[in-house]
C-alpha cells in the first residue's frame, strides 16, 4: 500500500513526504533540497550509506529509488535545479 501510493503521488510529493519528516525548517535536520548536490553525489549517497541516519523502516527502497532519481533530475548540475522545494 505504501508503495503503491508512493508510486502514484509525484516524486516531489514523495521527496517531501519523506525526507522532509526530519529536513525542515525547525525540524531536527537542517531543509535538504536537490541543487543542494550534483548528480553524481546523490547517485552514490544513499547506495554508499553516507547518509547519518538509517532509513530503513522510514522509507522503501523503492521510494528512495523513486526519490534520488527526483534528487538527480534536479540537481545542481541538472537542467532543472530546484533549491527551495523545502524552504530554508
Ligand atoms: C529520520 C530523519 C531523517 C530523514 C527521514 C532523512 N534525513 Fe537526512 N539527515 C538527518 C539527520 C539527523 C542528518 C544530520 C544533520 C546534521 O548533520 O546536522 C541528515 C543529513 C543529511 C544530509 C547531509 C547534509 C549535508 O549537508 O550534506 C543529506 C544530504 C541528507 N540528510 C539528505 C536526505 C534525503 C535526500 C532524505 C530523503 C531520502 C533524508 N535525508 C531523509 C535526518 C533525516
Amino acid at each position: 500500500m505504501l508503495t503503491a501510493a508512493g508510486a502514484m503521488a509525484g516524486p516531489a510529493d514523495l521527496f517531501v513526504k519523506t525526507c522532509g519528516q526530519c529536513h525542515v525548517k525547525g525540524g531536527q535536520a537542517p531543509p535538504v533540497n536537490p541543487a543542494d548536490k550534483a548528480m553524481s553525489v546523490w547517485e552514490k549517497y544513499f547506495r554508499r550509506g553516507r547518509h547519518p541516519v538509517d532509513l530503513s523502516g522510514k522509507i522503501s527502497s523503492d521510494q528512495l529509488q523513486i526519490v534520488v532519481e527526483y534528487l538527480k533530475d534536479h540537481a545542481a548540475d541538472s537542467d532543472q535545479p530546484l533549491a527551495a522545494v523545502i524552504p530554508k
